[in-house]
């Protein structure tokens, strides 16, 4: 029988601004720490960098037609702090200012309802030359950014999202350095930890002083689905639960439950002592959440390591010599089985049911919503210039299938957002990895809407899940 969805439940895309804008420096938008980074050697594949990206600056217009002609419900964007605010504090650019009212405006006119990310990685260089993510200024610094956001556009906003993966801010920028600010410092990546809890707390605050109890605002969380390798194992149960600790406690503790638990207190004791958390902390990071998002793309396997220190792995996020996995040195990650995507990722759609109902069931009254899925492939561009991608198509079936079952299960969730509406700068990775419905030509910067993109837009328009060969 074929699955159908109900009309209230909002389907969209998702993109990031330094992913896709480019103008790096244009409209006065001042420098990120991914302008920064990636134009550091080395840094990312072939040198690639967020320059042109998508050039989605001078192309929205187009990209809004796009996303129209998909039938879209919602976008997914995130607003460049540095393109608003160059440096981080102080007057706004009111260039970038009107950048992002009129594109917002189109959506509205649209009737395409915008979940603005206000974090998703681009800080400001100078804060960063300041400590960035360590210094906690930076929190306060960007409860003041998103206050200001929420001044200008916030009767254009359906909903908002502090920050994007606090989880790759912190332990992929500061432990593993794959990431801006490409730091490799475990106490450096506890303390940004705390610091990004803090400014989703501040900014929190700040969103609903300047608009009121009615505005809607989320985090969004990439949680972990950590499996045992052997579910008899004790150990592999221990080693999979530490991983949870590091890569989902340390935020949901604060955000959603009592504070940090006392297990990941203890488990990071050889590495801190978390001393900068100050008294008060977690009143402020404490508040309520009207919506989780979250992001799901593979799941882990892993086991307690035996003997000695082996070869570190990163659990599929890039390669640097350290791990992202503070204080998870005695983890060790299994070799995912296939199939994978791209990225190397394993393709696991029971994963993302078992993640939403675990997250539904531990908290009942708390609306959820995947904001972002997706996955990587290498395309290929038929002679006429149709791009068919059977293998995302069959991807984005099966884990919008598992989204049907999970609500069946009766998990709150309201909406699913693909990730991405455009392939783009996938960080580290550069352009090498794919990830739209709709295929960019770097060299031309045109547009092709994939087989995916039809097959999606059916199901937008239809509410109901298309067989996989439905997209022509
Ligand atoms: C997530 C990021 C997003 C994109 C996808 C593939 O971690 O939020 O920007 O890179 O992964």
């Amino acid at each position: 029988m074929t699955r159908t969805f109900p009309d209230s439940f909002s389907w969209g895309a998702a993109t990031a601004a330094y992913q896709i804008e480019g103008a790096a420096s244009e409209g006065g938008r001042g420098p990120s720490i991914w302008d920064t980074f990636s134009h550091t050697p080395g840094a990312t594949w072939a040198g690639d960098t967020g320059d042109v990206a998508a050039d989605h600056y001078h192309r929205w217009l187009d990209d809004v037609a796009l996303m129209k002609k998909l039938h879209l419900d919602a976008y997914r964007l995130s607003i460049s702090w540095p393109r608003v605010q160059p440096g981080g504090r102080g007057a706004l650019n009111p260039e970038g200012v009107e950048f992002y009212r009129d594109l917002l405006n189109t959506l509205v006119e649209q009737g395409i309802k915008p979940a603005v990310t206000l974090y998703h990685w681009d800080l400001p260089q100078e804060l960063q030359d300041q400590g960035g993510w360590t210094n906690r200024t930076t929190a306060l610094a960007f409860a003041e950014y998103a206050r200001a956001m929420a001044r200008e556009f916030g009767a254009l906003v359906d909903i908002w999202t502090t920050l994007n993966e606090p989880w790759c801010s912190a332990y992929l920028g500061y432990a593993s350095g794959v990431h801006a600010p490409g730091i490799t410092d475990r106490v450096a990546a506890l303390t940004a930890v705390h610091h990004l809890n803090l400014a989703h707390g501040l900014a929190t605050s700040a969103i609903r002083d300047e608009l009121g109890e009615q505005a809607r605002v989320s985090i969004t969380l990439n949680l972990h689905l950590v499996r045992p390798h052997r579910d008899d194992s004790d150990e592999d149960q221990a080693a999979a639960r530490q991983l949870r600790l590091v890569g989902n406690e340390a935020f949901l503790g604060p955000i959603l439950d009592e504070d940090y638990p006392p297990d990941l207190l203890d488990l990071t004791a050889p590495v801190t002592d978390w001393s900068f958390v100050q008294q008060g902390d977690q009143q402020l990071i404490g508040q309520r959440l009207d919506v989780l998002g979250i992001n799901y793309y593979s799941t882990a396997t892993v086991r307690r390591r035996m003997a000695g220190p082996g070869p570190v792995s990163s659990g599929g996020h890039g390669n640097s010599p350290v791990s992202p996995w503070v204080a998870c040195e005695d983890v060790e990650f299994l070799h995912p089985e296939g199939p994978l995507t791209a990225m190397g990722w394993n393709i696991a759609p029971e994963g993302l049911y078992d993640l939403l109902l675990s997250v539904g069931r531990r908290w009942p009254e708390l609306p959820l919503m995947v904001t972002e899925n997706g996955a990587a492939f290498d395309d290929e561009v038929s002679v006429d210039g149709s791009v068919h991608d059977p293998e995302r198509v069959r991807y984005l079936h099966d884990h919008i299938d598992a989204v049907g079952r999970a609500l069946d299960d009766g998990v709150d969730l309201r909406g699913y957002f693909v990730w991405s509406l455009l392939d783009n700068f996938e960080w580290s990775y550069g352009y090498a990895k794919r990830f739209g419905i709709i295929r960019v030509d770097y060299q031309t910067l045109q547009r092709t809407e994939k087989t995916s993109a039809h097959w999606y837009a059916e199901l937008v328009s239809s509410r109901s899940l298309p067989a996989v060969d439905a997209g022509g």
